[in-house]
């Protein structure tokens, strides 16, 4: 299968966003969410796909003078476990580094353990907590932040 990883244009926020449901049942985003979250200054949206399964994951981003932040990502349910939220991470870091970002955010639900796992596995470190940050209909959940370098190391350099 050829998958390719590329921004997302706006004619494709129709089908991100049912992906979107899958992978957040409980609180989906609209077209007009994303479209409002993509009209903030630095942010972008990114997604592998291909001929054969369409669109299978997404990131979107902000990316700061200092700071970069990962708004959202997903994968497919069909689509999970092969690496695919791995490589949108790195080329996020890719991307965010070579615009001078200095470190890399995010927010995750203190009981999104894969989500967590991925973020360890990739060299995020816990930085802090936002008790009942995340409102949902079964009541208020915890937020955990977390962030990363993206200082170049040797290797990088
Ligand atoms: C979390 C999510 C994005 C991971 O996507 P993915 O493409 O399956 O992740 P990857 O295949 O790149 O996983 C990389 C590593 O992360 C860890 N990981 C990912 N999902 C995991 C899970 N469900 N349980 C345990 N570890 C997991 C593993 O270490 C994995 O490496 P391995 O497969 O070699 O063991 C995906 O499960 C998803 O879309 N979930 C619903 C939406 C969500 O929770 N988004 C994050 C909100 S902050």
């Amino acid at each position: 299968m050829s998958e390719e990883l590329r921004l997302l244009v706006r004619s494709e926020l129709g089908a991100v966003s049912k992906v979107h449901a899958e992978c957040f049942p409980v609180d989906p985003w609209s077209v007009r969410d994303f479209m409002e979250l993509l009209a903030i200054r630095g942010a972008s949206g990114h997604l592998v796909a291909s001929s054969e399964a369409g669109i299978t994951a997404f990131i979107l981003d902000l990316i700061g003078p200092d700071d970069a932040e990962i708004l959202t990502i997903g994968v497919a349910p069909a689509a999970r476990r092969r690496g695919l939220a791995r490589v949108l991470i790195a080329d996020l870091m890719k991307r965010a580094r070579h615009k001078g970002a200095r470190r890399l955010l995010l927010e995750v639900a203190a009981d999104n353990h894969g989500a967590i796992a991925l973020y360890n596995s990739v060299g995020f470190v816990l930085l802090g907590e936002r008790p009942g940050y995340y409102r949902l209909p079964s009541g208020k959940a915890d937020a955990l932040i977390f962030g990363v370098s993206l200082a170049r190391t040797a290797e990088q350099s």
